[in-house]
């Protein structure tokens, strides 16, 4: 699903697309509630999941950036999808890319999570190898949790320094970062609930490290040709089964939901 630059755009109520369900359960117009359950992660385990948009040929970009590929309903799903999450993860090249700012959801975001028991805000965590992050950009600054970095053992020493002033630095890995690693740490601070906002680096590095239970994925209606990348890309394979657990429309927007299929021999 398209990034936050977009997802900033208020939606007008009697201008926004409606969003049918379409399987399982077919439904007309959900309203928030009934989008939060049918993204409901699972009560009792672990949990990462990747939100992305893709064009009809795949591409994951338009002129560069997510965002000009999403409408109002993927905006609208995209910011309630981290509404449920105890972290938001997002590696540094979608960071730099789509201009992150500090990550605050909105009040009626905040009234649903402490409702339900939560924090008021997710933690928002980064991923990146070479910490060539901005430790006076406003993703630090204005965050209303302490962000947490996540590295790896050859990450350059004065930028970990540096960018501990700002947020917990962890590491992870040795050249890369290990999703096991990375989960079982984000686990240890009570975070289980990862929502994952990309890129196709660290999507392609998580499936080849067998760390991905979820992919949601917003089907623009729209080709795009050129050489924009995929949403998933990595050296070396990682095919990895999928099951489809539910499928909305919006128009001609499709918004799909595939968990990965654990009982399937690759
Ligand atoms: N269609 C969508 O839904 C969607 C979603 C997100 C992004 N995008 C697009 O994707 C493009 C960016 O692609 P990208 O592949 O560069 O994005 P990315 O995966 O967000 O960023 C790659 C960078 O993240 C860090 N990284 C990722 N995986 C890592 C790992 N396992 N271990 C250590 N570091 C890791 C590294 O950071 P360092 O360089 O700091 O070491 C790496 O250079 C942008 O055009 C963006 O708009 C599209």
């Amino acid at each position: 699903m398209s990034g936050p630059a977009a997802a900033a755009t208020p939606a007008v109520e009697a201008e926004r697309t409606l969003i049918d369900r379409l399987w399982p359960d077919p439904a007309a117009d959900l309203d928030d509630e009934a989008l939060l359950a049918t993204y409901a992660f699972p009560a009792d385990r672990p949990w990462l999941r990747m939100n992305f948009i893709s064009s009809l040929d795949g591409a994951a970009t338009r002129q560069g950036r997510s965002g000009f590929l999403g409408d109002d309903a993927d905006r609208r799903v995209f910011d309630l999808l981290r509404r449920e999450a105890d972290a938001v993860l997002v590696a540094a090249g979608t960071v730099r890319t789509e201009g992150y700012g500090a990550m605050r959801l909105d009040a009626a975001a905040i009234a649903w999570r402490e409702a339900h028991g939560l924090p008021a805000q997710p933690v928002f965590v980064l991923v990146s190898r070479s910490l060539d992050l901005d430790p006076d950009a406003s993703v630090f600054t204005r965050a209303p949790m302490r962000p947490i970095v996540v590295t790896v053992d050859e990450a350059p020493a004065d930028r970990r320094a540096t960018l501990t002033a700002v947020a917990d630095v962890v590491t992870a890995g040795a050249g890369s970062v290990d999703p096991a690693r990375l989960r079982a740490e984000l686990a240890s601070r009570g975070l289980q609930r990862v929502h994952a906002e990309g890129g196709p680096t660290l999507f392609g590095s998580f499936l080849a490290g067998g760390g991905v239970d979820e992919l949601c994925l917003t089907l623009a209606p729209a080709l795009e040709a050129g050489d924009a990348v995929r949403i998933a890309h990595s050296a070396v394979a990682a095919p990895t089964e999928m099951r489809l657990s539910s499928v909305l429309r919006a128009g001609s927007e499709l918004l799909l939901r595939y968990v990965r299929d654990r009982s399937a021999a690759v």
